[in-house]
């Protein structure tokens, strides 16, 4: 007979029959309060998850978030790389994360014992990784960065330091070109980000000329270098804010467009297009395994559970504070 911990492995979440009267918002309004816990909802997430955060942001927003909460149990939804940076951050809180599934095509993209294996082939070089990595990939890491502030890190570097950017090629190559930095980029990608079509895009604008194009940098070089602005989540939403435009074509994950249309509900917002038209590619599955009852069961429960071996929480929170002191 299986356990309820390896039933809770092999699927990734609590699976459990839940009452279908009970009004999953009050019981998680009712468990958070009793149990000193703190909601941390990525913008990718579903609008009623961000809605029901106690804070809502980008990659760096949640780590500084994660920094100084004085709950008890972090709670995070988001991605599995995300709550790990905020145990590693946190060893004496439980983490807890409503599906262990949620993982990230780009942290995968990047197995430790390969890229220590990499990095061995590049003696004197520091290694910038961004957050989108696995706790191991980290303890590798000399420091960490975000979207948010991935040029600021890199310039902490004097100019002749050879760098190494980990694990986002897209990413390292934007920076690189802002720079004027070389740094060796590990080969990496997002599956959301590098999905656009650059014809297709092309076609929307012309069809919406009053419209500006905005991206993420996890995007391709040739769909970035179309865009009126790039940046971070938090960045393309301050942007949307600031700008004249009434009209937005956007090249980053779905769930973006619930804070935009928050903030400006006058305003249009348009999907960037895929190369696939059919495949829903501007939404991330993993961040999109996140849902109510998860997190209700998450909750009730405390599972499941972001452990690490101690040495890991100790080598890697040195790159992660280093990123906290520059920002
Ligand atoms: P930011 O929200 O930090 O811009 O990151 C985007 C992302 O891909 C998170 O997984
Ligand atoms: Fe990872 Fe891309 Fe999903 Fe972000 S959007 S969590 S980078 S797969």
């Amino acid at each position: 007979m299986q356990t309820y911990d390896s039933l809770l492995v092999e699927k990734g979440f609590i699976d459990e029959p839940v009452d279908p009267g009970l009004k999953l918002t009050d019981e998680i309004n009712r468990l958070r309060k009793e149990k000193n816990a703190v909601i941390l909802s990525h913008f990718y997430v579903e609008p009623e998850l961000q809605d029901i955060a106690d804070f809502v942001g980008d990659s760096l927003g949640l780590a500084q978030a994660a920094a100084k909460t004085q709950a008890d149990l972090i709670v995070f939804v988001g991605v599995h790389f995300m709550a790990e940076t905020a145990k590693i951050i946190n060893p004496s809180k439980k983490v807890i994360l409503p599906d262990l599934k949620a993982g990230c095509s780009l942290a995968e993209s990047a197995p430790a014992y390969k890229f220590a294996a990499f990095k061995a082939q590049y003696p004197g070089h520091k290694v910038v990784s961004y957050i989108n990595c696995s706790a191991e990939l980290k303890t590798l890491s000399d420091v960490i960065c975000t979207s948010a502030n991935a040029v600021k890190i890199v310039e902490s570097f004097p100019e002749d330091q050879p760098l190494i950017f980990a694990p986002d090629k897209n990413l390292g190559n934007y920076i690189n070109n802002l720079t004027g930095r070389e740094m060796v980029l590990w080969d990496g990608a997002c599956m959301v980000h590098e999905q656009y079509s650059v014809e297709k895009i092309v076609a929307l604008m012309d069809q919406h000329p009053d419209a500006e194009f905005i991206a993420h940098p996890e995007c391709e070089k040739p769909v970035l270098l179309l865009a009126r602005h790039v940046g971070s989540t938090t960045s393309l939403l301050n942007y949307i804010q600031k700008s004249a435009a009434q009209k937005f074509i956007v090249a980053t994950e779905s769930g973006i467009f619930h804070q935009m249309k928050k903030a400006c509900p006058e305003k249009t917002f348009i999907a960037a297009p895929s190369v696939d038209s059919t495949c829903g590619c501007n939404d991330c599955s993993f961040m999109k395994l996140n849902s109510l009852q998860k997190l209700y069961l998450c909750l009730k429960h405390e599972q499941p559970e972001i452990t690490l071996p101690a040495d890991v929480i100790e080598k890697a929170k040195a790159p992660i504070l280093r990123m906290l002191e520059i920002s």
